[in-house]
């Protein structure tokens, strides 16, 4: 399976520190925060990935990263000229992953414990749709939050709700089909200007096609400094 890793957007909760170093740069422990989910792909067998990231960041990814060769990866890179939202940061990715093809997404500042192997090993096993990962967490309406039906299936997914049906958070690591592109080819911009995401895995679950799956272990995503240095000193060990 290929994977995709998005490492755009402002980072504008980290300002300053945004305005020197992309998000996904900056130190985490030993490591940039990028070099987390490169590790957990290649440890599960996802070797062939695409990081999209901006065009200011672009050159300094190179620089650190080269080809993958030595994270024993093989690392294709896009463009994404604006920030304009998670789903239009994705659509880039649409040549790399081919027809009739499942892939796996991973947003570059969610950080976790978890192996992802055999979340990739069930989603294979799925005929077909989204699956997501959710995690219990005590802030859920600094994500998007499931809302599940009588069976415990996803009805809907609510980004950033002020009234959090409950207290699950759909993380950024994210399983698709191919069919994702034309999903994202029928949304509009948010409020906020955006393609989101939890549209994109709307129009999965109004067709009953978003599975999901729990994380376990400890996750966060690294996007504002509580959970920048709350992930910093999870990770704060002698390099893996
Ligand atoms: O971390 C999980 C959450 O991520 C989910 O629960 C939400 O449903 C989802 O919308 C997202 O929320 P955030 O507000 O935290 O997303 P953020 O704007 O911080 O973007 C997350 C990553 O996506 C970021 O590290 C880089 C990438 N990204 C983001 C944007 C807006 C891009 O590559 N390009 C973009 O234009």
């Amino acid at each position: 399976m290929k994977a995709v890793i998005l490492a755009g957007g402002t980072g504008s909760r980290l300002m300053p520190l945004t305005k020197l170093l992309n998000k996904h740069l900056l130190p985490v422990g030993r490591l940039p925060m990028i070099s987390y989910g490169i590790q957990k792909l290649k440890e599960a067998g996802v070797t062939e990935i695409l990081l999209v990231t901006s065009r200011q960041a672009a050159g300094a990814f190179i620089q650190f990263l080269g080809s993958g060769r030595e994270a024993g990866v093989s690392l294709t890179y896009r463009i994404q000229e604006e920030a304009g939202g998670i789903a239009q940061a994705l659509e880039l990715a649409r040549p790399f992953v081919g027809s009739n093809r499942k892939f796996m997404v991973l947003l570059g500042d969610n950080l976790f414990e978890e192996k992802l192997g055999p979340h990739i090993e069930a989603f294979e096993q799925q005929p077909a749709g989204a699956m997501v990962l959710l995690k219990e967490v005590p802030d859920p309406e600094r994500y998007g939050v499931p809302v599940f039906d009588a069976e415990g299936a996803i009805l809907k997914i609510e980004e950033k709700p002020k009234q959090p049906a409950n207290n699950w958070c759909v993380t950024g690591i994210y399983c698709f089909d191919d069919q994702v592109f034309e999903y994202i080819a029928s949304i509009e911009p948010s409020q906020r200007g955006e393609l989101e995401i939890t549209d994109v895995n709307n129009a999965y679950a109004g067709r009953g096609m978003l599975e999901y799956s729990y994380m376990h272990g400890w996750w966060t995503d690294a996007g504002t400094f509580e959970s920048l240095q709350e992930a910093a000193l999870k990770l704060a060990g002698p390099m893996p």
